[in-house]
């Protein structure tokens, strides 16, 4: 979703901008724009990609060492150039962008109006310039200025403004909505993800709900939104971070799919010690919830079959976007684990507020360091697969599963020793690859497609049906095998594909069951097993693993691998499907 940057220091602030919103073009975007300050504002803004507007517009021939800019994902107002930011105030005194939604935008409008502000865009957005604009007129300085303004906005925002009076001061605010600021010598970076300025420091201050930071060339000031100064402590980010690079591979989805042996390894190193700790929490409590979205969601759902079957404990999951529905069964015996790439997503983050505020203990497993969600934790295991720039999760979720399936061996007292032989089946099903984009053309033109899987292989199947749908906008469900027969097959026709995930655990004689039942109503089925039957018309080999229960994570390759190459096929970009952001921020 929309994603900030700013730059203060002593270079061209252009380039650095440009540089840092293509770092953020993962998030998802529909329109961009940069505004620098040179005596004068110079804003320049349209519809498209950040390098196709750098081609008509020339972002880097702007003057000045101040400037803030912009990836917008429309919520308010169509995608038009007006709509984009960095939006200004009336008497272009304020140049602001913004993240987040200001939810009492139309009261706030009408009292603008009432003030004669006019207004360029339809976006919640410019609201903030004027009000900033507004407030300025009225306060004797800035700081009361900006916190009057914080005063009356509802909702959930991170915003970064100029003024046209202050060359030499960035204002950066967070509520409910990510924002870092990096540190260098003579120079200040912000940014809703340190990836956008990891190339040029691994100094970072994370800013806190509710916190402003006055932002000049040589120093940093923080307030909290009542006006008291804050010292924040200087986190270094790992180096490694800052790969963001396609590398050999066409797209970042394929290199990210490949790099799952490597990332699988990286989020199975983990402390001994905190990984028990959180078994053993798991164990003693006497409410367990798993909560994410997405694909950290049906993580969450194998998560909750594993602990039941090897450990005996029970546990509710729960998209986060439905906590007003578990809310009530949440209390101080509740540990609720929040399963998250970002560390951001906004559901997932309400979830964990509603959460806290009943008396909850906050686990989670996440992957961006120093995000929303660790931060509001009481133990974070990360998952360590580095940047996932694809709009899709891929190593992310291996990864996240491999922290699941190290907390339960560890809590059940076996060895992780299987687990570190996963990266080598992982490697063997990417071997796969040919196979898997023939299976994709021979499928091209379908316009259903089914992934039924029984046990642990369910929420596998749900993955891959999610997987198809967002790269390549092809209809797909997931199904628990046992299910089909209770209404599914019905939607069998000659011809449809069905994706079987059967490896050869105990569910293996019973999928194969539900296998027959649909090739007798004429749908083509694709096994994804060790051995090939002779009900398969298509088959994806799975390496032979002696330790059944790993299935999960390594059958989840061929799956993605399918997903990519159908998006491939139908002339899509697996990296950025249409409608949807990397980091979902908004509830
Ligand atoms: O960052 P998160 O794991 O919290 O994101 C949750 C979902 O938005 C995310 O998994 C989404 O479903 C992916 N695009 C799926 O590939």
């Amino acid at each position: 979703m929309c994603g900030i940057v700013g730059y203060i220091g002593e270079q061209r602030a252009s380039p650095i901008l440009l540089e840092g919103l293509r770092r953020l073009e993962y998030r998802g975007y529909d329109s961009a724009g940069i505004a620098t300050l040179d005596g004068n504002f110079i804003i320049k803004k349209g519809v498209g990609r950040i390098g196709k507007l750098n081609d008509s517009l020339k972002f880097t021939d702007m003057e000045g060492n101040i400037g803030i800019g912009h990836t917008r994902w429309a919520t308010h107002g169509s995608v038009t150039e007006e709509n984009s930011h960095p939006h200004w105030s009336c008497k272009a005194e304020v140049v602001l962008v913004h993240n987040g939604i200001v939810e009492n935008y139309t009261k706030l409008r009408e009292f603008l109006i009432s003030r004669n502000h006019k207004f360029s865009s339809q976006t919640d957005s410019e609201i903030i310039a004027h009000l900033l604009e507004e407030a300025i007129s009225s306060h004797a300085d800035i700081k009361s200025a900006i916190l009057s303004v914080v005063g009356s906005l509802g909702g959930s925002y991170a915003f970064l403004a100029m003024i046209k009076e202050q060359p030499d001061l960035l204002i950066a605010v967070r509520k409910d909505a990510p924002l870092v600021l990096g540190i260098a010598n003579n120079s200040h970076f912000v940014s809703s993800d340190v990836l956008s300025f990891i190339d040029k420091t691994n100094q970072a201050i994370f800013l806190d709900n509710k916190e402003i930071a006055f932002i000049s060339r040589n120093k940093v000031q923080i307030f909290d939104f009542t006006g008291k100064s804050i010292q924040k402590k200087t986190t270094t980010l790992a180096w490694e971070i800052s790969d963001v690079s396609k590398k050999e591979y066409l797209h970042f989805t394929l290199k990210e799919i490949h790099e799952q042996p490597i990332s699988v390894r990286q989020a199975l190193a983990q402390n001994e010690k905190e990984v028990k700790e959180i078994g053993e929490i798991l164990r003693k409590t006497k409410n367990v919830f798993i909560t994410g979205c997405g694909t950290s969601y049906h993580a969450s759902l194998l998560l909750k079959y594993l602990l039941a079957k090897n450990l005996r404990v029970r546990a509710d999951v729960f998209l986060s976007s439905e906590i007003d529905q578990q809310k009530d069964l949440i209390d101080s015996d509740s540990v609720v684990l929040a399963v998250s790439q970002s560390g951001e997503t906004a559901d997932v983050l309400n979830a964990v507020a509603i959460a806290k505020q009943r008396g909850a203990r906050i686990l989670s497993i996440v992957n961006v360091m120093g995000s929303s969600l660790a931060r509001e934790s009481y133990k974070t295991l990360y998952t360590h697969c580095g940047p996932e720039v694809g709009v899709a999760a891929t190593k992310s979720f291996s990864a996240q599963l491999s922290v699941m399936f190290l907390i339960v061996v560890a809590a059940a007292k076996g060895s992780p020793k299987d687990l570190l032989a996963l990266q080598y089946h992982i490697r063997d099903v990417l071997a796969t690859e040919e196979t898997v984009r023939t299976i994709s053309e021979k499928y091209i033109g379908a316009n259903d497609f089914y992934f039924v899987g029984r046990g642990d292989n369910y929420p596998i199947a749900l993955e891959g049906a999610l997987k198809l749908k967002e790269l390549s906008y092809v209809h797909a469900e997931g199904m628990a095998a046992g299910e089909l027969k209770h209404g599914t097959l019905a939607l069998i026709e000659q011809g449809t594909p069905v994706l079987l995930l059967n490896p050869p655990d105990e569910t293996y004689l019973p999928t194969l069951n539900s296998a027959l039942e649909l090739k007798a109503r004429g749908a083509k089925i694709i096994g994804i097993s060790t051995k090939r039957d002779p009900c398969y018309d298509d088959f994806v080999p799975l390496p032979a693993i002696s330790s059944t229960y790993l299935f999960p994570i390594v059958e989840v390759v061929p799956l993605q691998m399918l997903a990519y190459f159908t998006a491939l096929g139908r002339k899509l970009d697996p990296d950025y499907p249409r409608n949807l952001a990397k980091s979902v921020t908004v509830v």
